[in-house]
């Protein structure tokens, strides 16, 4: 499969597991990525954060509280940030249990950790950056990681986007490393589209109030490499759904359900 859709050429979207395949294991997990693979996901997204020693690790909420067992093993730590924990005490925590029974012991994983997995599967990775104003330089952080990872090697090329909500901070990852696809979370007026398309390569909205016009409109600029700005919609999880958007011309699908989402593409 090419990297880059080309735009409105009917080639069927990207199918990006959300969090990984995270209907079917516990969130931003390896077991997550590991089911990503298993269900033929390519493309896989995470959310990055930072501990309060510095390192970067995989995790949707700002605090631990919903996806871990933390309330039991810290019991007086609450709200239970991840900015306030220490990666040797975030690493003894389940985030698998809540999910479910045979879960138990999955682990937040590190995002070398997460890395390496993904690698394993010969996977994509649509990485976001998440809450970035909670974490002062953690744009230059993942970039040097990703460097020393070799993501930034030939043999890892078209095989990276880094997303996020936070305006400044994808600016921020532009400046620092241009030759990174970057995508805006969210979904901006068109008016607004021109100054975004200098460091935005994607804008990624909620397919809930996403139109044929507006995926059009998003189309019609030209992004920081040269080449139509790209529309990948979240969180489609259904197969009426997946169609639907599809139709939009939609160029990713960011799912809970991968399998889902490409059997319906598929017929
Ligand atoms: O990839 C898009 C989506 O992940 C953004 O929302 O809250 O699930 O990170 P959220
Ligand atoms: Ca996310």
């Amino acid at each position: 499969a090419t990297d880059v859709r080309a735009v409105e050429d009917g080639t069927p979207p990207e199918v990006i597991a959300h969090r990984g395949a995270s209907a079917h294991a516990p969130e931003n997990t390896l077991a997550a990525v590991d089911k990503a693979a298993a269900l033929g996901a390519v493309w896989v997204e995470n959310d990055v954060q930072r501990t309060k020693d510095g390192a970067l690790v995989v995790l949707h909420d700002d605090s631990l509280r919903r996806t871990t067992d933390v309330e039991e093993v810290f019991p007086g730590r609450a709200p239970w940030k991840v900015k306030d924990f220490t990666a040797a005490e975030i690493s003894r925590l389940d985030a698998g249990s809540w999910f479910g029974a045979s879960y138990a012991g999955a682990r937040v994983p590190t995002l070398r950790q997460y890395l390496h997995r993904v690698d394993l599967h010969h996977q994509k990775l649509l990485l976001e950056l998440k809450n970035p104003e909670l974490y002062p330089g953690i744009e230059g952080q993942t970039l040097k990681l990703l460097s020393n990872e070799g993501w930034f090697d030939r043999r890892h090329e078209n095989r990276l986007v880094v997303q996020s909500f936070g305006v400044a901070a994808l600016r921020t990852v532009h400046e620092l490393k241009p030759g990174v696809r970057t995508g805006l979370l969210g979904k901006p007026a068109v008016a607004d589209l021109p100054a975004y398309a200098d460091f935005a390569d994607q804008i990624n909205p909620s397919y809930t109030a996403l139109s044929a016009a507006y995926v059009s409109a998003v189309h019609a600029f030209t992004g920081p490499h040269g080449r139509p700005l790209e529309v990948s919609a979240w969180t489609v999880n259904t197969a009426e759904a997946a169609r639907r958007v599809a139709g939009y011309g939609v160029d990713g699908i960011i799912t809970n359900e991968p399998g889902v989402v490409r059997d319906a593409l598929a017929g």
